[in-house]
């Protein structure tokens, strides 16, 4: 985390929204660590007295979210994940633990979204006679195919919401964003995307079956820093003020979240009047991250939009304020098919179509 960044953003505590409370601001509390002009450990503490929370910072990351302690009940393993062991040692580890493990999920998750995001860089480290890889650098794909929804290029402050390994951030800083800030709440992503802001390297584990891997570690050209941030935080509690952004990429993300309502409204209130959001989603609903009855169309197909999670959409953001839900935005223009491709292994892909829309903060 830029000091630079901290003033600018000028966070607020989530921890005193979910309480109730208005959010007090967070003030930087101490520096452990520091690397040039980032904080790499240190902590952020909310200012108010009732409160006083305590914010990590962790490889550079700040974790800053409502309720640590069940944060860590999923991410103490990643958050505590060392990472200088040689590729060798790593795939002993990942055989020992073998294919039920936490382990082995991180890191099949991490080769789709590291493969999706910097595939298109080279690869190195591959094993002889591995299979051609396919859809290196899909999500560029996707990203340019939705990008003329935009009717300007990105100014001003940008959020990439569940950003993963982080392409989309980097992308909204080189098309013109003044500071680009990616969240996810997965630190073991977050880790990836702030080692490419820092040292311009894209490194990642890449599946090519089974419980065997290869390290990617590819170098990122053209990482413009010092506009980048990434901050590891609930997108539907998010740590930022009413209106603090000029635009959003909402890609992929609503389907990943136990409310996606929430997700939008928080979206919206981060918006300033009159800002557009990139939104995407293929609506693949699955109740390890959604209950059923949060699916946007997706269960009820006798329901007003006939099972079609687009429709739903339609509905709900509907510019006509009494058929629609008011969560601040509107539905401006869409594209209803996007292909969008995640490699899982040398010889095994997922193909996705997603209905694309650019949004509009009323
Ligand atoms: C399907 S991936 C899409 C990533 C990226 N936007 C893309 O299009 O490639 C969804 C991402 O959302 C993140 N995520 C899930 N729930 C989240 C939440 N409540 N807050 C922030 N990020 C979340 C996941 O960790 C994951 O990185
Ligand atoms: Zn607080």
């Amino acid at each position: 985390m830029r000091l630079d960044h901290f003033r600018r953003l000028r966070p607020l505590c989530p921890a005193c929204r979910a309480a109730g409370r208005a959010a007090a601001p967070l003030a930087l509390g101490a520096a452990a660590l520091v690397q040039g002009d980032d904080i790499v450990e240190g902590v952020l503490v909310c200012s108010e007295r009732l409160c006083q929370r305590e914010h990590p910072i962790v490889d550079g990351i700040p974790i800053v979210v409502a309720d640590i302690a069940s944060w860590s009940a999923h991410q103490l393993p990643a958050l505590q994940r060392r990472d200088d062991l040689s590729a060798f040692t790593e795939s002993l580890i990942g055989d020992a633990a073998g294919p039920q493990s936490e382990f082995h999920a991180e890191r099949s998750n991490l080769g789709i979204y590291g493969w999706a995001h910097w595939g298109d860089a080279a690869r190195s480290g591959d094993a002889e006679g591995a299979a051609a890889p396919r859809h290196g650098g899909a999500y560029l794909g996707l990203l340019d195919a939705c990008w003329p929804l935009l009717d300007a290029p990105p100014q001003g402050a940008w959020i990439d919401v569940g950003c993963a390994v982080g392409r989309g951030t980097v992308e909204l800083a080189r098309r013109g964003a003044g500071i680009a800030v990616g969240v996810d709440l997965g630190f073991a992503m977050l880790r990836v995307a702030e080692r490419v802001r820092r040292s311009g390297r894209a490194r990642y584990p890449l599946r090519r079956g089974g419980l065997v891997f290869d390290r990617c570690d590819v170098a990122v050209a053209d990482v413009p820093a010092e506009r980048i941030a990434y901050w590891c935080c609930d997108a539907a509690a998010l740590p930022f003020a009413d209106a603090a952004f000029a635009g959003a990429l909402l890609l992929n993300v609503v389907d990943c979240v136990p409310a996606p309502l929430a997700l939008l409204a928080e979206a919206g209130r981060l918006l300033a009047p009159g800002a557009a959001a990139l939104y995407a989603s293929p609506y693949d609903w699955s109740t390890q991250a959604t209950p059923v009855s949060q699916w946007l169309g997706g269960a009820g197909q006798r329901g007003p939009a006939r099972g079609s999670s687009a429709a739903e959409l339609r509905r709900i953001l509907s510019p006509d304020r009494a058929a629609g839900v008011d969560l601040g935005l509107v539905i401006e223009s869409e594209l209803e098919a996007v292909p969008w491709n995640l490699r899982t292994g040398d010889r095994a892909a997922m193909a996705y179509a997603v209905h694309a829309a650019r949004l509009r903060r009323r």
